[in-house]
C-alpha cells in the first residue's frame, strides 16, 4: 500500500469558502485561516429563529468551525442552541453539570498536568453515531494558553495521492475505547490528572465501532479523511501491529499544520465544529492555571 507523502501534494492547499466566503443577513463572518474556520460576529444567539439557524447550519458547512466572541450564554442557552442543531446527548464518561443532565462541564485546576483533548480526535468516534456537532463554551480561562486547533479533514482526504485513495475506499477503521482511555491515551481519560474526573463505564470499556476510513459527510456530499491519533485502533480484518504504520501515516497527514486553524479562547467564547469533518487538539500550555469549559455535543448519524 502506498503511504501518504505530505511533502508532495501541499502546496497551495486552500479551502475555497475560505476565500469566498458567502454573504449572510444574520451576522458577519471572517475566515481565520486558509483551511478552516470562522469567526462569527452580531449573531443574537439570545433571539435565535429560523433564518438565523439556517445561516449558521450553512456556515458551518462551509468553514466547518465557528467561533462565536463575547457572549454571556447561560447553561439553558447553550442548550437550546445546541437542540437547534439536533438531537443533544449526554457525554457518559463524566459526571453531568448539575441540573443540567445536557452539559459537561471540562474543569482544569492548578495541579493538572494533562488537560481534556490534548491529541489530535473527532469526538466519540467510538461511538456507532458519533457526535455531528460539538458546541464549547468558555466559562473562565488563563490569560494565555489553552488554545484548540482545528484540522480540515477535506483537506486532508483530497491531497492523499490517488493511488493510496484508491486503496482506502471500502476499508473500515475500528475506533477504540480501550486506545482513547487506556493505555495509548496521553492521560486525558484519567480522573488523576484532570480537576474534572473521568471514568469509563462497565459497558463502554470494550466499546470500538468501524468507521469508513473515507466518510462521506451527509449535507456537503464530500469525502472527508475519519483517521485520528486518539482513538483510531486498527484497519478491520488487520492487527494493531499491520495497522500501525498506516494509521499513524494518515493521522499525521491529518494534522498538516496548511490544514489547520488555531482558536484563541476567552470569558464568553462559543466554538461550534462539525466533527464528521475536522480534528482538534486541546493545547496543554496554562499549567498552574485555572480554565473551565462547557459543553454539549449533537448526536449525528452513523458514518457511511
Ligand atoms: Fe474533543
Amino acid at each position: 500500500m502506498v503511504h501518504p507523502r505530505a511533502h508532495d501534494m501541499i502546496a497551495a492547499v486552500r479551502h475555497t469558502p475560505q476565500f469566498q466566503p458567502g454573504r449572510y443577513r444574520c451576522f458577519d463572518l471572517r475566515p481565520l485561516s486558509g483551511a478552516l474556520g470562522a469567526e462569527i460576529t452580531g449573531a443574537a444567539l439570545d433571539r435565535i429563529d429560523e433564518p438565523l439557524m439556517s445561516e449558521i447550519e450553512t456556515a458551518l458547512a462551509d468553514h466547518l468551525v465557528l467561533a462565536f466572541r463575547g457572549l454571556d450564554l447561560s447553561p439553558e442557552a447553550q442548550i437550546a442552541l445546541a437542540r437547534h442543531l439536533g438531537h443533544v446527548i449526554p457525554w457518559p464518561y463524566a459526571k453531568p453539570m448539575a441540573g443540567y443532565p445536557e452539559l459537561t462541564e471540562l474543569v482544569s485546576g492548578p495541579a493538572d498536568i494533562n488537560n481534556f483533548g490534548g491529541s489530535w480526535h473527532t469526538d466519540s468516534s467510538t461511538f456507532g453515531t458519533p457526535p455531528k456537532y460539538t458546541l464549547l463554551y468558555c466559562v473562565t480561562c488563563p490569560p494565555v494558553g489553552g488554545d484548540t486547533s482545528f484540522a480540515n479533514q477535506y483537506l486532508a482526504w483530497d491531497t492523499l495521492p490517488e493511488t493510496l485513495k484508491a486503496e482506502l475506499e471500502g476499508l473500515r477503521l475500528v475506533h477504540s475505547t480501550k486506545r482513547g482511555f487506556g493505555d495509548h491515551s496521553r492521560g486525558t481519560g484519567s480522573s488523576a490528572v484532570t480537576t474534572t474526573p473521568v471514568s469509563v463505564p462497565p459497558q463502554h470499556e470494550k466499546l470500538a465501532s468501524a468507521h469508513p476510513v473515507a466518510r462521506t459527510h451527509p449535507v456537503t456530499g464530500k469525502k472527508a479523511l475519519y483517521v485520528n491519533s486518539g482513538f483510531s485502533s486498527h484497519f478491520e480484518g488487520w492487527s494493531e501491529a499491520e495497522s500501525e504504520p498506516l494509521r499513524d501515516a494518515l493521522a499525521a497527514h491529518g494534522a498538516i499544520p496548511e490544514f489547520t486553524c488555531r482558536v484563541t479562547w476567552g470569558p464568553g467564547t462559543l466554538v461550534i465544529w462539525d466533527n464528521r469533518c475536522t480534528l482538534h487538539y486541546a493545547h496543554n500550555d496554562y499549567r498552574g492555571q485555572n480554565r473551565t469549559m462547557r459543553r454539549a455535543v449533537v448526536e449525528g448519524e452513523r458514518p457511511y
